[in-house]
């Protein structure tokens, strides 16, 4: 049992069986040794661990800094590791995927069976003319074929691109085009607490506004009628059919900076910016942070409850744990679907042994209460985790407690998009405070800073900046290579700028805050207040609109929108249903505003910016402060 809490000064203690489970050597030692020789040590780790078609010949190059490259010259393919080697190890008959549908259907591919299915999609792939280099668009559920749909594009070199199936017809459009994809993969529908997201539709209709694709795959999942565009759309089981669906296909050798995908996400000002992340530095960094944290093994079943549309799926759905040759569990369906335990039955059929999910589900099920967890069997836990935002502590204390027995640690992992992996982040050993990401992982490097860039004194608030180059880290903005130095490298030069306020205590502990840019959490979904102030725009009735993001009790922050109507439209209540419609119409049910007000002016700069910061004091009934920049 660990000790009690309260007695440590709030620290929670990892209980001996923890301890004697780890099977990652002394991480005080690898802390130490990345200090020393930072690129030599992801050196050796990327020797020892992966396998290579040709080696590199430099292990980081900041020479054009801060477009940092790893394991120069060195060709491998991120497929080689995560499926190629374990289909002819000892792991082929070992279930690599398993999946349950929200009907509870239920299908598991071994390493062999989900190299098959990847190779002979590929193969469909290639024939269709995808070509290295080309980017493809995936729109599409929680469903097996996503992950065999990414994978075979990495396989032959292609540059997939996700769009979250939450996305709707505008934020799929603009992403295709920024894109530039010619070739789209998706589904007819996906489930979602027992209806039909109309996939298809959203993509026909996207298409419209964007006709660079000339071939779109639909999988079947939901069976209800869809449009077939004749010479556009083709079914993904007609075409793994034909004999074009061959499983021998050679595994593409890839430069370990030639690109692996595109994940568009939010971030300061303007349109959703894709993020790039390469075969080789991803591929070292991903498989290892969550070696380090989760310390998976073989007799594991790993889930990760994530969205394959965001990277905590790209990462640790699909390619962490395949890399790792681990078992991943993937869930189609909602949390509370069709009952409140839906979860707790799932850990307690499959086994589930780490469970990776958000504090806003976490929250949302806490609501429902104890009895629903307590009638299942979770003792296969032993470890849990969160990402997403800060999880509040009562939050960590039921999810501690109640799911996992005061006997699992909790793995409050901080990291994003951009940085493609966990950066800070305890490890099954490291004492918790709950709500606290705790300790920066070994070869990372942070900072808290002040407006001049000065570091700050223990407790005290700052900007959350990161110091020294990672593996995984993102390669730029997919075509905008300008806007990665802005962004993230200039406001304070030589450092990375992950867009967080943070303060670390006394023992170091890094208490992570909340976004300080135009980034909303919601749900732990990541959203741009230009997307959403876009989307209501768009309508005709609003001449300028501006969104924050207010404290919600379940989903950490809800979406509030000021909108100036045009003149002569009446502000009805009609009209803001009408407009939260719309906007889900446009970006997804996630960016619809839970409040929508009318206004007729909006706090601007005498440069015309709108003043977020004071529209959200004012809802939050707080000082408004520093007013002088403020056109009167
Ligand atoms: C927030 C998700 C506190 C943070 C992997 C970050 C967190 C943003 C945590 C990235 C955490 C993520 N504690 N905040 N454990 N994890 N965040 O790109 O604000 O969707 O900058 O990546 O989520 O969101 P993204």
């Amino acid at each position: 049992m660990a000790r009690n809490a309260e007695q440590n000064g709030g620290l929670y203690y990892p209980s001996e069986a923890v301890l004697a489970d780890i099977s990652v050597a002394d991480f005080e030692a690898l802390r130490e040794a990345m200090r020393v020789d930072l690129a030599g040590t992801w050196a050796e780790i990327a020797r020892a661990e992966f396998e290579w078609f040709e080696p590199w010949h430099t292990t980081l190059d900041e020479s054009n800094a801060p477009f940092y490259k790893w394991f120069v010259g060195g060709k491998t393919n991120i497929v080689l590791n995560a499926l190629d080697r374990h289909a002819r190890s000892w792991r082929r008959n070992k279930a690599a995927l398993i999946w349950e549908g929200e009907n509870y259907e239920c299908r598991s591919y071994t390493y062999h069976q989900l190299h098959r299915e990847v190779s002979r999609f590929a193969s469909v792939l290639k024939a269709m003319g995808v070509n290295k280099g080309d980017r493809v668009t995936i729109y599409m559920g929680r469903i097996p074929e996503i992950a065999i749909a990414m994978l075979a594009c990495a396989k032959i070199g292609a540059v997939h691109s996700v769009v979250y199936g939450g996305f709707s017809v505008e934020a799929l459009h603009g992403r295709i085009e920024d894109s530039e994809s010619k070739i789209a993969i998706t589904a007819d529908g996906a489930w979602l607490r027992g209806n039909i997201v109309p996939l298809k539709n959203i993509m026909d209709e996207a298409l419209l506004r964007a006709p660079t694709i000339q071939t779109v795959i639909v999988v079947k999942r939901t069976g209800q009628d869809v449009h077939m565009e004749p010479g556009r759309d083709l079914w993904y089981h007609d075409l793994m059919n034909l004999p074009i669906a061959d499983a021998h296909i050679e595994t593409e050798p890839m430069d370990a900076e030639d690109p692996l995908f595109l994940l568009y996400t939010s971030g300061t000002t303007g349109a959703p910016k894709a993020i790039l992340h390469t075969h080789g530095g991803y591929m070292v960094g991903v498989a290892t942070t969550l070696k380090w944290v989760f310390d998976i093994k073989d007799e594991d079943m790993w889930w990760c409850a994530a969205d394959p549309g965001w990277i905590t799926g790209h990462s640790y759905i699909i390619y962490g744990p395949l890399l790792l040759g681990a078992t991943s569990l993937m869930y189609e369906g909602a949390p509370n679907h069709p009952f409140p335990d839906r979860w707790w039955d799932i850990a307690e059929r499959h086994g589930v042994t780490i469970l990776y999910t958000a504090p806003t589900a976490i929250r949302g099920l806490m609501r429902f209460g104890d009895a629903w967890p307590n009638r299942h069997d979770l003792s296969k836990l032993r470890l849990l985790g969160s990402v997403g935002e800060p999880i509040n502590p009562e939050a960590w204390r039921w999810y501690h407690r109640v799911i996992g027995k005061e006997r699992c640690p909790i793995m409050d992992t901080w990291w994003q998009t951009e940085t493609g992996t966990f950066m800070i982040s305890p490890v099954p050993s490291t004492p918790l405070k709950p709500g606290s990401a705790t300790l920066p992982l070994p070869g990372v490097e942070i900072d808290v800073l002040d407006e001049d860039g000065n570091p700050v004194s223990p407790n005290e608030e700052g900007y959350l900046v990161i110091k020294r180059p990672w593996p995984a880290m993102l390669r730029t903005i997919y075509g905008d290579p300008e806007r990665y130095v802005n962004n993230y490298w200039s406001r304070f030069p030589g450092v990375y700028m992950t867009g967080d306020s943070a303060r670390r205590d006394e023992d170091g502990y890094v208490w992570v805050i909340g976004r300080v840019d135009d980034v909303i959490k919601v749900s732990g979904y990541r959203l741009g207040t230009a997307e959403i102030e876009s989307a209501l725009v768009s309508h005709r009735a609003v001449a300028e609109a501006a969104v924050i993001g207010v404290p919600d009790e379940v989903r950490g922050h809800a979406i509030k929108a000021y909108c100036i109507l045009v003149a002569g439209v009446e502000p009805t209540q009609r009209l803001v249903e009408e407009l939260r419609d719309h906007v889900a119409h446009e970006v997804g049910p996630i960016a619809k505003p839970a409040t929508i007000e009318f206004v007729d002016t909006l706090p601007k700069t005498r440069s015309g910016k709108i003043m977020r910061r004071v529209l959200k004091a004012r809802a939050l009934g707080q000082d408004e402060g520093d007013l002088s920049t403020l056109e009167q």
